[in-house]
């Protein structure tokens, strides 16, 4: 590896420090260098905070001088966001290089940043790490770009491929269970049916320990996403309802924002199948800034899902028990969509007696 690809994957792996808390904004790291060392390092926190690089240069011991390059995984914005434009404060700083992996795919911003910079004298070269970089953002690029979010399909999965079982709480063990609180901890908003709400009384909060998560600040809990067409849920019953995150109920009968509640019904079109998966996915991105989503699906909403290609991963806890004939069939996703080559099984791994699988669509 080249220096300079050195001091951008050390930005990038700083980004990745921010996973848990940055959401919805996009993982930033950012270094400055000096003399071929690292002499000032930050990350992008939280929506609201100060980005990676206005952090960096706060976080440096001594004025910066010609000698400084500057290594950041995302163009600088230059607009008005929650804070200031982060190209305004570079160019006050007197930083005369600076390393770009990637430019911002937010319109906003797009080139735009860059091309400030450069007016004002800085030396400006984009691309180092590009792929790398796209990696760690490709929740926040698929916003912008396909105007949806991220989605992570999840799903606990027996050995006779049922999602429910009469005699068993859960269908795959605790080291899978808690794999799945990581990704809840990642994730802008986790979304799931009526069914599941009636049938299982979830929580969908995230049960882990800021340790465990390495985090100083509050854990972020995701956004509650439920599909109800009918509103047919009782809403004082339910324990997702006692939580003080905000929930979003779509369905096919009103649109309303129920402030003492956090709850804010929207009323989408829908057909014989349901409610449309699309408009839910637009309206999460664009009046909800969810730049990442987990869907936790029964079979008929994994169905709609696959059915209109809106997904990006399929996880499958794969467990080895049976559960017989009471429980819930899911969909037959090797048959249905990997043999038609739809799909291809990216990774499997052992989750001690568990197998987590995980799918992605062919583009
Ligand atoms: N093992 C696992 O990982 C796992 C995960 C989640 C759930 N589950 C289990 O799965 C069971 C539910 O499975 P399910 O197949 O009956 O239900 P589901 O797939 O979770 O949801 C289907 C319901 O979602 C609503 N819906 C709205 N728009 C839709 C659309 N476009 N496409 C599909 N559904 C839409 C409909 O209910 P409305 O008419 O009321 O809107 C529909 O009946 C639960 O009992 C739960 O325990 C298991």
């Amino acid at each position: 590896m080249n220096r300079k690809n050195f001091y951008m994957q050390s930005a990038i792996d700083l980004a990745a420090k921010g996973k848990y808390t940055a959401p919805p904004n996009p993982n930033v790291g950012c270094v400055i260098v000096e003399d071929s060392k690292i002499i000032s390092k930050a990350y992008h926190q939280r929506a609201g905070k100060e980005h990676a690089e206005i952090l960096a240069l706060k976080n440096l011991k001594k004025k910066v001088n010609d000698k400084m390059i500057m290594y950041i995984n995302l163009e600088p914005c230059c607009h008005y966001g929650k804070t200031a434009p982060c190209t305004k404060t570079l160019i006050n700083s007197g930083i005369k290089n600076i390393e770009i992996a990637m430019l911002d795919p937010n319109p906003k911003v797009r080139g735009k940043g860059v091309k400030e910079l450069r007016k004002n004298g800085i030396k400006v070269n984009v691309g180092s790490c590009k792929i790398e970089a796209i990696k760690i953002n490709k929740d926040f690029v698929t916003k912008h770009e396909k105007k949806r979010p991220y989605i992570i399909i999840k799903q606990a999965v027996s050995l006779d491929s049922k999602i429910t079982s009469p005699n068993k709480k859960w269908i795959s063990n605790k080291f899978s269970r808690e794999d799945g609180h990581y990704l809840r901890a990642q994730s802008c908003a986790i979304l799931v049916s009526s069914k599941t709400i009636m049938n299982d009384n979830p929580k969908l909060n995230v049960r882990l320990t800021k340790k465990k998560l390495s985090i100083k600040s509050n854990i972020r809990h995701p956004i509650i996403v439920i599909l109800d067409t009918n509103l047919s849920i009782d809403i004082t019953r339910f324990k997702v309802f006692k939580t003080k995150t905000k929930k979003i109920i779509f369905n096919s009968v009103k649109t309303n924002f129920d402030k003492n509640n956090n709850i804010d019904f929207i009323k989408v079109v829908s057909n014989k199948n349901g409610l449309s998966i699309q408009a839910i996915m637009k309206i999460l991105s664009r009046d909800y800034d969810v730049k990442n989503l987990l869907v936790e699906p029964g079979k008929s909403l994994l169905s709609s899902f696959l059915d209109k290609n809106m997904f990006d991963e399929i996880i499958f806890y794969k467990s080895t028990s049976i559960v017989g004939d009471d429980g819930l069939e899911t969909v037959d996703i090797e048959k249905t969509y990997l043999n038609t080559k739809k799909i291809y099984q990216d990774s499997a791994m052992n989750m001690l007696n568990d197998v987590k699988i995980t799918y992605k669509p062919k583009r």
